[in-house]
């Protein structure tokens, strides 16, 4: 038995999202999205927009340090001429009340969601000049109106799958498939556009706030190659959706967000369209391939212990993920995001204890740890479906198992391993 300990002020929390926690976004162009895509409505959602108090008293009673929500900008902005001041206003108090009982608020600006209206008048998305300068003007409305109550920002969460989603695979509105054009449009156009927007909205938020700390939240996998000679197709990948993004933000960085979930073989193939010729091992691409054509391509899958959503769990991935980031950007780092969706709740402890075990070897071994976020609070909308239950409570906010677990080792900042 070893004692399992964490570094002096790391905090302990949850991160969610306002399209998956709060319900009734109707403004948001995922509503009409949903039913367009035959997807399961989100409806109410977690219904957080009204159970505010419902949540902080299990952040509380789970003796949490920090909280990351984002807001919604078709909430804030419902039409583009228009800003909602008691939207901003219920927003600005959820951090106050958090901050009041010792809970950080960390606030993402973008987490997939855009308005239905920025999409009618730009269709083309973060494909045309006038998406980013929207997104500042929202951008600076929301620091201006949160700014008192909170310092921590997330610009971007998860800028890659977001990308990804809404402009690679068609996913996500826009719907747009241009991944078999990676060096045309993808890489040039739009990782650029988020590149900049990121950069910009940094340098907006630390005028308006000049104490504030900004980050993203991005996505990483641990990446190993599929089979002996794939290592290039690895750092390939690595660099289109990893490095790129990271690269370019680098000084415009106060920390790093990382959302960890699983671990990636990635084989080289010579397919058209697949972007640094490299087939990343995901489930979702195994599913959208069918097995047997993705094993023809050479693709392969992890055997450890698939998760809810079929992604491999790796507990020792996020500790060499917050190591390897650590030690190349020396950027404090947060984990921002890492969760399963355990639909039953009873590997949900044992999950934790890996996970965190391998957190505090990477912090053992010099990584400058700022804080670990669950994915997520209550169980949410996850994309498309309920089936999938990121909870650490359900829905009626009644605590599932491996709650207790995580709640005592916040409160200890020690767990026995
Ligand atoms: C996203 C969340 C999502 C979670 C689990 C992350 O990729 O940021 O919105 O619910 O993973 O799928």
């Amino acid at each position: 038995m070893a004692i399992i300990t964490f570094p002096r002020g790391f905090l302990w929390g949850v991160s969610t999202s306002s399209y998956q926690n709060e319900g009734g976004n109707r403004g948001s162009a995922f509503w009409d999205w949903e039913a367009r895509r035959g997807w399961e409505r989100s409806a109410e959602a977690a219904r957080s927009w009204e159970l505010f108090d419902e949540d902080l008293r299990l952040l509380r009673e789970l003796n949490l340090t920090a909280c990351r929500f984002s807001v919604e900008w078709a909430r804030v902005q419902p039409a583009p001429d228009r800003f909602d001041e008691e939207a901003l206003a219920r927003y600005a108090a959820w951090a106050r009340r958090l901050a009041e009982h010792g809970i950080r608020p960390l606030v993402t600006l973008h987490h997939f969601s855009e308005p239905a209206w920025l999409l009618r008048l730009h269709p083309g998305g973060w494909l045309e000049a006038g998406v980013p300068e929207r997104f500042l003007r929202f951008a600076e409305r929301v620091a201006a109106a949160l700014g008192g109550a909170v310092a921590d920002w997330v610009v971007f969460n998860e800028p890659m799958v977001f990308l990804l989603f809404a402009y690679g695979l068609g996913h996500f509105p826009p719907g747009r498939r241009l991944l078999w054009r990676p060096q045309r449009t993808f890489q040039p156009v739009l990782l650029r556009g988020l590149i900049r927007a990121h950069n910009d909205c940094y340098r907006l938020i630390h005028r308006l706030q000049p104490g504030a700390r900004v980050g993203a939240a991005h996505h990483v996998s641990q990446l190993e190659p599929a089979r002996p000679g794939d290592e290039a197709a690895v750092a390939r990948w690595d660099r289109f959706m990893h490095r790129d993004f990271l690269d370019g933000t680098k000084d415009c960085l106060d920390f790093l967000g990382l959302n960890y979930y699983t671990r990636v073989f990635v084989s080289s193939s010579r397919l058209p369209g697949l972007p640094a010729a490299a087939l990343p091992g995901f489930a979702e691409v195994e599913k959208g391939l069918t097995r047997p054509l993705f094993r023809l391509l050479g693709g392969r899958r992890g055997g450890g212990p698939p998760g809810g959503t079929g992604w491999e769990i790796v507990p020792e991935g996020l500790g060499a993920v917050a190591l390897k980031y650590w030690e190349e950007y020396r950027k404090p780092v947060w984990i921002t995001e890492n969760g399963v969706a355990d639909e039953a709740g009873a590997d949900r402890e044992a999950f934790l204890r890996g996970h965190l075990a391998s957190l505090a070897r990477a912090a053992a071994q010099g990584a400058d740890l700022r804080g670990y976020l669950h994915w997520t609070l209550v169980d949410n909308y996850e994309w498309g479906t309920y089936r999938h239950r990121f909870g650490l409570c359900d829905r009626a906010r009644r605590p599932k198992p491996g709650a207790s677990f995580y709640a005592e080792t916040a409160r200890r900042g020690w767990f026995e391993g």
